[in-house]
């Protein structure tokens, strides 16, 4: 049992009395709100067990009961993620769990005025219950329940229980009630995601009953905190912050959300809003009386409005088109002289538009605009960083989102079949300048309308969009992932009744979740679904007759069965936000969940990859795409070198595919077809992260480790890039492509005409750019049989280069490097074996992106592809990887995650392949 007392800050009290009102004498109120989180870290000694009482084991809060399991040694075969283990272990989301606290208080808190239970987040379905009697139930992971205790919690002696249900079974219960009126499919995932069926009847992650990149997990627990929050009139719950330019001042629109102790009393206090900049220097200070009166569910917002000249405020920007500059907005409450309450957040000015005009060609054009500036997003997709939430960490999000930023990206989509992320994500996309399109958690799949549902949707989404709306960095609400789509395509074998599932959808995200979102956030876009065609899916009953047009709005791309390395696989959508494709994860990966004995283990063709390929004939997907491209590896794919060689091949077939399509839309953002595709705005590849070891479309493998791809991104990504490609005409060009003018600066371009059997070039043609570059237009364009005539060249023989320097200082690569193939590997005749070394490992100094850099220096003979180097167990990122060396020598540096770096060990753990030693 776990006696706490007030932490020492808290000492400050006020001490006096007040006559309150209803003739009731109090003694002691303290004038301070208290927040008492009942956490493991503070101390309280939570149990977690079976409902029979047959097992039971120290509980985490927040946590949950995967992990308490797994701490107490219960579970033996080994770690959660470790071979088949998700299935293994699956056996504990079909149980009920409780989970048991008995604390004692101190006796100051049971008497204020105020007293409640605050369960932050709790995963899901599950009967409160405070010292035996029944406080409620919770049924949504989403959803913060706050239960009033004032006269049941005592000071010493407290029961507090959380009895959770089964969530497999209570969603499959739900399917059941449901299928006696109609059925709301899917009838169950595929079966290659060896998952659980049903996730769309429970409001909890989507992906914790598995999906094609991720494992089922169903958790269960108390993944936020549960706390004890007192306090004499009322509390600060969330602050709504729009910012808006009117001429010259910027207007911030504030909204105080507010919770009381009580209905129909007016509490009066003072507010004070205080806007500090970075430097500490006060912009802005506002004092101002309030009388706030609980409505019926004990709540009342308090609305001011400040003006502050626009002289004064640096905006906010995306990174790369600016700072992301940050103000602290401290906003407090005061009664009786004594502050009850403050809340401390970091806002940014910005203003954001969905633009959506017509276009003469035919449809709209669909792009956002970040305080009055285009801006082209750059990103990736965002699934949760762990199937487990208790497991997902500060540093982790921030690792993550710092690789975006070091790829270059402005953007990313947090996935509707994830969470709403946890607030540091948010905070740390504010201050990195990630532009945030926020889906909410509804994904590939038809949703219930039955009342608890949109009882419970509907405080879902009135408390997420309190919670995230201040950040600049959020940008965009879209209500869900893929379901226009699906009804539209038939995915889920609705066409037979449309019009009643067009019915329930438009109840769902229209009536009810857009109908919220516009009264509790008028200051950003919402978009029905992604993709949608944007207003003309709305102007077509919700339901656009082609949710993919290349006119309107966002599109989803996938097609595993192209030349994944030729542009013209690809549509010319307004927005492509997402298309992927998989690859293998690293030998590392595979080593941590693998038996290193088992040769089955290590089998592109063995049980364990087949278990963890949940994309239907994904691994056959795979290796078309590898041997149409470069062939398939001389190994035995069964062998344990045929499946090291398929996670080298797959994954730069990933990164090459990427790029490609990539530069492609990136081109596309200055072309208007003739038929009226193209003015594409935004790149957004499947997916950024995974969630487990296994086959995905992620760039970072589960735990951080980039793979090709996302080096890749780095370059296909950089605000000043020059693409080659074919242009369908027997012409191959060069564009200069910027994100912003000031991003073009003047520099040479050479192209240069390479055989892939000697290192130095046949032809190079040179030419300065200067700053009145066209968007869009080629600066460079030759025709194929031309070059070809003038340096006896083929498809089949030959390849080209692009480079882009400084004239006046001769500084290479002011643009990154970058190349076109003419035809795929198997085609290619004169290949040869490169003999690459590294030649030099150099001390270790100090840069921007690490203390802890050291250069690398490699040689090679002949042209080697795909060149990648690996720095085993010392955690970083190289400056480039997977290139195209036809230089005599190269000096890369490796940035270190590790603190100290033994440059001896290092160079140990260093190891190097290209793509001849495989395919040759
Ligand atoms: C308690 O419940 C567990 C899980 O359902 C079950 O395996 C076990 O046999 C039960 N024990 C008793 C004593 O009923
Ligand atoms: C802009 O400011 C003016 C003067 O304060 C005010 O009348 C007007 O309503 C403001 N505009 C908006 C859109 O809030
Ligand atoms: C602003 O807030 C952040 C985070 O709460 C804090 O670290 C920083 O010191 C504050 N800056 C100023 C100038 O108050
Ligand atoms: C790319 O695809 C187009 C259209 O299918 C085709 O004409 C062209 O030859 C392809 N290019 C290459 C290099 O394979
Ligand atoms: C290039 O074309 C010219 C004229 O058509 C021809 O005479 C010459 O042999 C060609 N050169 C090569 C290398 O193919
Ligand atoms: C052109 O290439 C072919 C085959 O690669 C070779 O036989 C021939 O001698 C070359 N001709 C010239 C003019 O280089
Ligand atoms: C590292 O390599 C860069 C060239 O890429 C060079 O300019 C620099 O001097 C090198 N630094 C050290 C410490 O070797």
């Amino acid at each position: 049992m776990a006696t706490n007392w007030l932490p020492f800050w808290m000492l400050i009290l006020s001490w006096c009395c007040h006559l309150l009102p209803g003739d009731t004498f109090r003694a002691f109120v303290l004038a301070e709100n208290v927040r008492l989180d009942l956490t493991t870290a503070n101390g309280y000694q939570w149990q977690t067990s079976l409902p029979n009482g047959s097992l039971t084991v120290a509980g985490h809060v927040p946590g949950g009961i995967y992990t308490d399991l797994e701490r107490a040694d219960i579970l033996q075969d080994g770690p959660l993620l470790y071979r088949f283990n998700d299935g293994n272990y699956r056996w504990i989301a079909y149980n009920d769990w409780n989970y048991a606290l008995d604390f004692d208080v101190d006796p100051l808190l049971v008497n204020q005025p105020g007293v409640f239970l605050v369960l932050h987040g709790v995963d899901t379905v599950a009967q409160i219950r405070l010292n035996g009697f029944f406080l409620g139930e919770t049924d949504n992971m989403f959803v913060r329940y706050r239960f009033n205790v004032r006269n049941l919690l005592k000071a010493e002696g407290n029961q507090l229980r959380v009895e959770l249900r089964s969530p497999v079974t209570v969603s499959r219960n739900r399917y059941e009630e449901q299928l006696m009126d109609y059925i709301v499919p899917p009838r169950c995932v595929p079966p290659e995601y060896q998952g659980e069926c049903h996730a769309n009847f429970i409001r909890k992650m989507q992906a914790s009953f598995s999906w094609d990149w991720g494992p089922a997990f169903p958790s269960m627990g108390l993944w936020k905190a549960v706390s004890l929050e007192t306090y004499e009139a009322l509390t600060l719950r969330d602050v709504y912050v729009a910012t808006s330019l009117n001429g010259t001042n910027w207007q911030v629109d504030l909204r105080l959300y507010c919770e009381t102790i009580d209905i129909g009393v007016s509490h009066s206090g003072t507010w004070t809003v205080r806007l500090v900049d970075n430097n500490g220097v006060l912009i802005h200070e506002m004092v101002a009386d309030s009388l706030l009166t609980g409505n019926g569910d004990q709540e009342a917002t308090a609305q001011y409005q400040l003006k502050i000249a626009a002289a004064q405020i640096e905006p906010w920007m995306p990174n790369g088109y600016g700072n992301p500059t940050l103000y602290n907005l401290s906003v407090s409450y005061a009664a009786n002289g004594k502050v009850a309450v403050t809340k401390e957040m970091r806002i940014g000015f910005r203003t954001v538009v969905l633009v959506e005009d017509d276009l003469q060609t035919g449809g709209r054009t669909f792009y956002l605009q970040v305080n009055d500036v285009p801006i082209f997003l750059k990103g990736s997709n965002w699934i949760p960083a762990d199937v487990l939430p208790e497991l997902v960490t500060t540093e982790y999000i921030r690792d993550l989102l710092t690789s975006c930023v070091d790829a270059n990206m402005n953007s990313l989509r947090v996935w509707g079949g994830g969470i709403y992320e946890l607030d540091a994500f948010y905070q740390i996309a504010d201050e990195l300048g990630i532009l945030i399109w926020q889906d909410f958690m509804f994904a590939c799949s038809m949703y219930p309308t039955t009342s608890w549902f949109l009882e419970s949707v509907s405080v879902e989404v009135v408390q997420q969009v309190r919670r995230l709306q201040y950040h600049p960095s959020v940008v965009l609400w879209a209500g869900n992932n893929e379901n226009e789509a699906a009804l539209r395509g038939n995915w889920y074998g609705t066409i037979g009744n449309f019009d009643l599932y067009r019915q329930d959808y438009i109840i769902l995200y229209v009536d009810t979740i857009r109908e919220i979102v516009r009264k509790e956030d008028p200051s950003r876009p919402f978009v029905v679904s992604s993709p949608s065609n944007g207003k003309a899916s709305e102007e077509e009953g919700h339901i656009a007759r082609d949710p993919y047009s290349e006119l309107y709005g966002d599109v989803h791309h996938y097609n595993y069965y192209v030349n994944a390395w030729n542009t013209s696989s690809y549509p010319r959508p307004r927005m492509s936000t997402e298309y992927g494709f998989q690859a293998l994860p690293s030998v590392h990966s595979w080593a941590a969940v693998s038996d290193p004995f088992n040769d089955d283990d290590w089998s592109f063709n063995g049980a364990l990859l087949s278990n963890r390929q949940h994309h239907p004939l994904g691994n056959f997907e795979m290796e078309l795409q590898v041997s149409s491209r470069f062939g398939l590896p001389k190994s035995n794919l069964s062998s344990r070198t045929g499946l090291l060689d398929m996670m080298y091949l797959t994954q730069m077939h990933q990164a090459q595919a990427i790029k490609t399509q990539t530069q492609h839309y990136r081109r596309h953002r200055y072309q208007l077809a003739e038929n009226g595709a193209g003015l594409t705005m935004a790149a957004l590849y499947w997916q950024l992260n995974d969630i487990w070891q296994a086959p995905s479309w992620a760039s970072i493998e589960y735990g951080g480790r980039w793979k090709p791809l996302h080096y890749f991104a780095v370059d296909f990504f950089a605000p000043l890039l020059v693409i080659l490609t074919e242009l369908g005409d027997g012409t191959v060009a060069a564009f200069i492509h910027f994100d912003r003018r000031q991003d073009l600066v003047v520099g040479t371009l050479t192209v240069s005409i390479r055989s892939w059997d000697r290192l130095d070039p046949l032809a190079t043609f040179s030419s300065l750019i200067n700053q009145d570059v066209l968007p869009g237009e080629p600066v460079w364009v030759r025709s194929l049989t031309e070059l070809f005539n003038e340096t006896n060249c083929t498809r089949e023989s030959c390849f080209i280069t692009s480079s882009f320097s400084d004239p006046a200082t001769g500084q290479e690569n002011i643009a990154p490097p970058n190349y076109v193939f003419l035809t795929s590997f198997p085609n290619i005749a004169n290949m040869q074996m490169a003999n690459v070394q590294i030649v030099d490992v150099g001390t270790v100094y100090a840069t921007e992106k690490s203390e802890w850099t050291v250069n690398v220096t490699l040689a090679t003979d002949y042209v080697a592809a795909f060149v990648w180097i690996d720095a085993g167990r010392i955690a970083g990122t190289f400056s480039t990887n997977g290139f195209l060396f036809c230089e005599h020598f190269k000096t890369i540096k490796f940035y270190s995650k590790t603190q100290i770096i033994d440059t001896e060990e290092f160079r140990s753990e260093l190891s190097l392949i290209h793509l001849s030693q495989i395919i040759l």
